[in-house]
């Protein structure tokens, strides 16, 4: 039996979001898909119909960088969806770069899409589960928004700003009965971080182990969890590194 009868995962046409929103489903949450690959929602929502014997995904192709379309949508997927209990926000986009690149198309890119993006679809949210004095918000963070390292300059400034931001959504809905969990990921095994040469210490999960996570944290109205936990410890490190010392490690 699900918490949630219906869910709304903005990022959902790989990784994280779509192992989200498989999870979700197989438990009986109708959910609505949103993200820019209408091919890889159409093929996600086939497969999570067929699984259900019934029509319980919808795909809405959508940009999240285009913020002025997303009340209209936001309308638009709670009647076909018939109600909405659950939002999360999984876009995101972390371009590779070296430390010497700065691009201001792709910083605008990341801001537009992991901050604004976010902020126009929780804002939506909020004010629907403010009136309906229910509902739960999860942003996917990261462990990049706690330091500034030198490849993530945007990134992690995205993921603070979002981190941030959710704090303020729950100190402005907590009272109203509505729930605001924010994850901080470490590393996933998804397409965003495919190819790249990582730490063999640190761990990777997967996708499907983070969405049962995450979901074990919104369900049980955690605040802010890191996913793997084991990254608390490794942040708490790092956080307490002195600046000095910092920039001379190439983390
Ligand atoms: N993987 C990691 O190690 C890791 C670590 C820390 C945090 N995170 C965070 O976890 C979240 C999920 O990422 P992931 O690891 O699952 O990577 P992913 O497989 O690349 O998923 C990213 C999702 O965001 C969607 N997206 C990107 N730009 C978009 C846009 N402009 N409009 C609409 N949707 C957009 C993508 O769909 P389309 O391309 O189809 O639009 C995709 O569904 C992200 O916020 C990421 O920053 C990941």
């Amino acid at each position: 039996m699900t918490e949630y009868r219906y869910a709304l995962i903005i990022g959902a046409s790989s990784g994280t979001g779509l192992a989200l929103a498989q999870s979700l489903a197989s438990k009986g949450t109708r959910v609505a898909l949103v993200a820019r690959r209408a091919d890889r929602l159409k093929e996600a929502c086939d497969q999570i119909n067929k699984a259900a014997g019934a029509a319980i995904a919808t795909a809405y192709p959508y940009d999240v960088q285009d913020s002025t379309g997303v009340p209209a949508l936001m309308q638009q997927i709670l009647q076909e969806l018939g109600g909405l209990d659950l939002v999360v926000y999984s876009a995101g986009i972390m371009p590779s770069a070296t430390a010497s690149e700065y691009s201001i198309e792709d910083d605008l890119a990341v801001l537009e899409t992991n901050l604004l993006g976010a902020v126009a679809w929780l804002n939506e949210a909020a004010r629907l589960f403010s009136k309906q004095q229910k509902g739960t918000i999860v942003g996917l963070t990261s462990v990049s928004g706690d330091r500034g390292r030198r490849g993530t300059r945007a990134y992690g400034a995205s993921k603070a700003g979002l981190t941030t931001y959710l704090e303020s959504l729950r100190n402005s809905l907590t009272v109203q009965g509505v729930h605001v969990a924010t994850i901080k990921l470490g590393y996933v095994a998804t397409d965003m971080i495919a190819g790249q040469k990582l730490p063999r210490f640190l761990p990777v999960i997967s996708p499907e182990e983070a969405a049962q996570q995450i979901l074990a944290v919104a369900n049980s109205k955690q605040q802010t969890v890191y996913i793997p936990r084991i990254w608390q410890a490794i942040m708490a490190l790092i956080k307490a590194t002195p600046s000095p010392l910092f920039r001379k490690l190439n983390i």
